[in-house]
Parts: structure tokens; C-alpha cells; sequence
């Protein structure tokens, strides 16, 4: 059984004050039925991690460096973020891929180091509209996770499939593009991990409150990145509902 999870990533948004928001969602959701995870910009784990602490809550960080530690100023070591208190991290979402020219390589280092560190690695995968309209976006959004995956590529991994076109904008896959997309991921860790039916595959790319069930209700989705939705309890809160009866 894959549990599911609702991933919010704050992205570079939210000052302390947004804090607030991870307190209203825990008294929201004191039962969610699935796992729940704020990924807060990298300054606010600390008090964001303390404020979860009782609560059903987990805290992701975003990014994190490949090595272990080591000269590379400004960076943060996965293994740092786990003595914050974060338990996730998020690699290689496109707006690095873009922001940093992060190559798939570099995140499978990434997730590597993650999961050295105890940390569950999410792994950002998805097509550019232009790969879309040839028609090729499954065969690049598989090249490109598996080109992604950490070794080994056990259970405590999870995906993400964000076409970059619907990040921000509005547009939503629809829930049958979503489901082959989802498909031809679990068959390609199928084929590469004995543990690939277990591995936890999530949709993200404007997920709001009133498409979420939607897209929840297509198969091998296990959950959703959910970035503008996630940044208030009144818009995540029912997210994470949707996901808990789903
Ligand atoms: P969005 O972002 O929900 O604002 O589209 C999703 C993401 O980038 O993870």
C-alpha cells in the first residue's frame, strides 16, 4: 500500500509570519488520513519544524547540495537539513533545472546524497510544452526520471511529474494525460526496482482546491506537489482533505 502524501512547497515565498499558516493547517488536520509536508524556504525550517513537532505535519526543504560538505559557499548539505528536522527534500524541480541549469546527473547525486542522509528524496520530472506537442512527452519525462533516480532506488522514494506548462499558470493536465503519464512512470520503476510498485508518484503543476479530487481519483496518483495552493491552510486544508478520502 502506497500512503498517500500532499506535498506544499512554498517555493521563495513566506515570511515568518506564514508560519501561522503551518499552526492553522495542524489544528485543521488532526487526522488527514495521508502524510502532509510543508517545504518551507530553507530559513524557516527550523521554527517550522518546531512548530510541527506534535502535529501530523512534516517539513521538506527544497534544494539541497550533492556533497557531504565542503567548500561550496552559499549551499546546504543534506545532511544539515536533517538535523533541522526536515525529513524530505525536493530535487531537481524545474525551476532549478532552469534557475541553476541542473542536469539530471546532478540531481541524481542530489537524491543520492538525500537519502545518504535519511531523507526521503522528491524527484521533480516533467516536459516543456514544446515536448508536449510533438507528442514525446512520455518518452522524455521517463528518460528524464530515470536518468534522476539515486542507486539504489529502493520504496522511500518518491516522484514528481510537474509538466512545466501548468507550474503557475492555471493550466492543469488533463486527467488522462495525468494517467498515462503516471502509468508509463510506474511501468519504467517497475522494470528498473523490485520495489518499484511501491515507490509513491505525485502529480503537481496547479493542483487547487477545487480540481484536486479530479486529479486524485486517476490512477498511481498517490498525491500532489502543490506550490500557490499550498502557501494558506484555507487553500492546502481542503487539498489534503480531498487526498484523505481519496
Ligand atoms: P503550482 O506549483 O502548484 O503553483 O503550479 C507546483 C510546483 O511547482 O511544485
Amino acid at each position: 500500500m502506497r500512503r498517500k502524501l500532499a506535498a506544499g512547497n512554498w517555493k521563495m515565498n513566506g515570511s515568518h509570519v506564514a508560519l501561522r499558516e503551518i499552526e492553522a493547517l495542524a489544528e485543521g488536520c488532526s487526522d488527514p488520513g495521508c502524510d502532509v509536508l510543508i517545504c518551507p524556504p530553507a530559513v524557516l525550517i527550523p521554527d517550522a519544524a518546531l512548530l510541527a513537532r506534535d502535529s501530523r505535519i512534516e517539513v521538506g526543504a527544497q534544494d539541497c547540495h550533492a556533497a557531504q560538505s565542503g567548500a561550496h559557499t552559499g549551499d546546504l548539505s543534506a545532511g544539515m537539513l536533517a538535523e533541522a528536522g526536515v525529513r524530505y527534500v525536493i530535487v531537481g524541480h524545474s525551476e532549478r533545472r532552469a534557475d541553476h541549469a541542473e542536469t539530471s546527473v546532478l540531481v541524481a547525486a542530489k537524491a543520492q546524497a538525500a537519502q545518504a542522509a535519511g531523507l526521503v528524496p522528491i524527484i521533480c520530472v516533467g516536459e516543456t510544452l514544446a515536448e508536449r506537442e510533438t507528442g514525446r512527452a512520455e518518452e522524455v519525462v521517463v528518460a528524464q526520471m530515470l536518468e534522476s533516480l539515486p542507486e539504489p532506488v529502493g520504496a522511500d522514494i518518491v516522484v514528481a511529474y510537474e509538466p512545466i506548462w501548468a507550474i503557475g499558470t492555471g493550466a492543469v493536465a488533463t486527467p488522462g494525460d495525468i494517467g498515462a503519464m503516471h502509468a508509463a512512470l510506474r511501468a519504467a520503476l517497475m522494470a528498473r526496482s523490485p520495489d518499484g510498485a511501491q515507490i509513491r508518484l505525485l502529480y503537481g503543476g496547479s493542483v487547487k482546491p477545487d480540481n484536486a479530487e479530479a486529479v486524485f481519483a486517476v490512477e498511481n496518483v498517490d498525491g500532489a506537489l502543490v506550490g500557490g495552493a499550498s502557501l494558506t491552510a484555507a487553500n492546502f486544508g481542503p487539498i489534503i482533505a480531498a487526498l484523505g478520502r481519496a
